[in-house]
């Protein structure tokens, strides 16, 4: 049968016409029409196509357990965000989401409340704290709230060669929603550029530094798993976020003391910070 051109597209969707599953109709007849779109309004050679081939055969191949290159590539082209936003808890009251990131390690070691992330990432340390609640204002007792984080080098731990953990761990909410663990100061980083997403930020003129942050997961049954960062107020990126996640309602001041950290912290610091942050779950949706 010969295909012209013009009916090309209407082929292919009348090829997708038999999928049982009515959402992945919905979604390969979209994507096909906006796929076919684009390679028609941009004029694509077919050396450009290879390229693209090749761009994500890289990607692909530099990703591993620990190296997430393609949700690097959703990062920095925005579309993590826009998932995000589309999935957004519908209530105000709840606390914001933004981007998962490359760097989340499932089985991260328990912290004990109020204890220190173990492996002992480099950086001054920081006692984050707070009070995980419903949008009810009930508290929520034993929520999992795992927490992963870059040290002072702007490093997450799977990024350096000795692979151990490192700035990463989880904890539950005690009896009263409460929380408190011991981090350490994280830095504005680069998101990765040794790869091809690193290659198209650098062949776009893009920035890939991000504003210092923490990330956290927040999961408790009956809840909305809630994934999302703090930022330091402050940092000098906070407004060129690479990625795209930084919303106002996450940025916490990270207040300074010149003097040794309580007993309970990590190492014998002379000087720490601390801030808070209590999660805002919305019911799962029934
Ligand atoms: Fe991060």
């Amino acid at each position: 049968m010969d295909i012209a051109k013009e009916t090309l597209t209407e082929q292919v969707l009348d090829a997708f016409s038999e999928t049982p599953s009515p959402r992945l109709r919905e979604i390969m007849t979209s994507l096909v029409t906006h796929l076919h779109s684009f390679a028609r309004e941009v004029k694509l050679t077919e050396q450009e196509w290879a390229v693209a081939v090749q761009f994500l055969k890289q990607t692909g191949d530099i990703t591993t357990d620990k190296r997430q290159e393609f949700i690097l590539l959703s990062d920095v082209l925005g579309l993590s965000m826009t998932v995000v936003e589309i999935n957004a808890p519908k209530d105000s009251r709840a606390t914001e989401s933004t981007v998962f990131g490359p760097f989340f390690v499932e089985g991260s070691p328990e912290v004990l409340n109020g204890g220190t992330l173990p492996g002992e990432a480099p950086g001054i340390p920081l006692l984050i704290s707070g009070t995980v609640t419903s949008v009810d204002g009930s508290i929520v007792p034993g929520a999992l709230i795992e927490i992963w984080e870059a040290d002072q080098q702007g490093r997450y731990d799977v990024e350096y060669l000795d692979q151990g953990s490192a700035g990463r761990g989880h904890l539950y909410s005690d009896q009263t929603g409460n929380y408190s663990v011991w981090c350490v100061k994280p830095s504005y980083y680069s998101i990765p550029t040794d790869g091809p997403v690193g290659r198209l930020l650098s062949s776009c003129n893009r920035s890939p530094m991000r504003p210092a942050h923490v990330h956290f997961k927040v999961s408790a049954p009956g809840y909305k798993t809630l994934v999302t960062h703090i930022f330091e107020k402050g940092d000098p990126y906070i407004d060129s976020d690479a990625v795209f996640g930084v919303k106002d309602s996450l940025v916490r001041a990270f207040k300074y003391h010149a003097d040794p950290a309580p007993e309970n912290s990590p190492l014998a610091a002379n000087e720490w910070f601390e801030t808070e942050f209590s999660p805002v779950l919305q019911k799962a949706e029934s």
